[in-house]
């Protein structure tokens, strides 16, 4: 059996990164991710403002050393990379930091809590000639990267309806917190994985319109309708209505040579292709092809978690960014103009917005 530094051997040189944050999110979804490919990463320190948090992450990574303050782990360490893992606020504060060092930061989505703050991040990466990646795992999703291999099929024709459903779990209303900073939330939070989803199918949205209700215990509903740049029309519905472990995930896009695809919770496709089996034409059910995980697949491998981790890893290793779909910081940027342009038409009575003209 090949051990751990056999592994890094047959590699090469490995990406030598910080982990900046430990928190829930950190230790639940990235870094068992980074703990799984030692052979890729060589785990320099840890850090978080709660010492406890990490010293218990350094534990469980097996990194050698532990910090409370990032410029601290960043300068001790010259890192090749750095996972910044944190609130929105935090980790637009920090990856700016790493940025400045001219080092490549992966971040959680979104990148930054403002349209300007995910611009200025952008900024200050090209300005230190290196690049970002931001946790839109969806892009590495198995069933949504095979969806979107359907879209380039023959016989799909040009996608031109687009439908995304993201009934999610929260958050919910705080305390004194008004339907506009609710609204906001809400779509930073879960919006940017919609809205980034929209964009990984079918390309920028030129003009976007919104509408809002709000429910009961702080609950809300946000649905939007996007004109694409292509031309195609979508719709993408963002909701807290979800009840514990109910989070819901539905994508639907429709070609014009009458074929559709559907990914139903990131794992079930179905894929019905108008004219690809002519053979049968009296039973739409046979038209179609489906494909799911296998029951023991782990979770964190199904979602993109792992994949996004590995990518970020082996562009830091090998000297450049990810190749694309990966998610760079404008990414991060046109999806935080589209929570937007979405939080503005909402406040606006659903008027048309344009999302590359957004820029606070
Ligand atoms: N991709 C997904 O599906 C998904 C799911 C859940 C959360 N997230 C994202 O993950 C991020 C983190 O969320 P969370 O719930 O884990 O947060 P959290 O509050 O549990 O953890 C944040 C950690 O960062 C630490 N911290 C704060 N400021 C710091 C600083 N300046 N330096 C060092 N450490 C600092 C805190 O002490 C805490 O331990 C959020 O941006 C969220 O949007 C993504």
């Amino acid at each position: 059996m090949r051990t751990i530094a056999e592994g890094a051997e047959r590699t090469g040189r490995r990406a030598r990164v910080v982990l900046v944050g430990c928190g829930a999110q950190a230790n639940r979804a990235i870094y068992p991710c980074v703990a799984a490919r030692l052979d890729l990463f060589d785990v320099l320190a840890t850090c978080d403002l709660d010492e406890a948090r990490a010293q218990a992450t350094a534990k469980r990574v097996g990194a050698p050393r532990a910090f409370t303050d990032p410029a601290a782990a960043l300068d001790a360490c010259r890192p090749d990379g750095a996972f910044v893992i944190g609130p929105p606020a935090m980790q637009a504060a920090v990856a700016g930091r790493v940025l400045e060092r001219g080092i490549p930061v992966f971040t959680e989505k979104p990148s930054a809590p403002t349209v300007a703050g995910a611009r200025t991040l952008l900024d200050i990466a090209r300005r230190h000639s290196t690049w970002g990646q931001t946790g839109f795992m969806k892009r590495f999703n198995d069933a949504y990267r095979a969806a979107r291999a359907c879209l380039e099929r023959p016989e799909f024709g040009r996608p031109i309806f687009f439908e995304k459903h993201f009934y999610a779990q929260g958050p919910h209303r705080r305390p004194g917190q008004s339907d506009e900073e609710l609204l906001w939330t809400v779509l930073i939070m879960q919006g940017t994985h919609a809205f980034d989803v929209a964009r990984y199918f079918l390309g920028d949205i030129a003009t976007l319109s919104a509408q809002a209700v709000f429910g009961r215990d702080g609950t809300c509903a946000v649905s939007s309708q996007a004109r694409f740049a292509s031309g195609a029309l979508g719709t993408v519905q963002v909701t807290t209505l979800a009840g514990p472990g109910n989070a819901r995930y539905l994508v639907d896009i429709l070609g014009d040579g009458k074929a559709h695809v559907r990914v139903e919770d990131m794992r079930r496709l179905t894929y019905h292709g108008g004219a690809w089996n002519p053979t049968v034409t009296s039973d739409q059910f046979q038209q179609g092809y489906s494909m799911e995980p296998h029951p023991l697949a782990r979770r964190l491998w199904t979602l993109g978690h792992f994949a996004e981790v590995v990518a970020y890893g082996q562009a830091v290793a090998a000297g450049r960014p990810p190749d694309p779909p990966a998610p760079n910081l404008e990414d991060n940027l046109r999806a935080l103009q589209l929570c937007r342009a979405a939080w503005m038409s909402c406040l606006h009575g659903g008027q048309s917005v344009v999302p590359s003209e957004v820029t606070e």
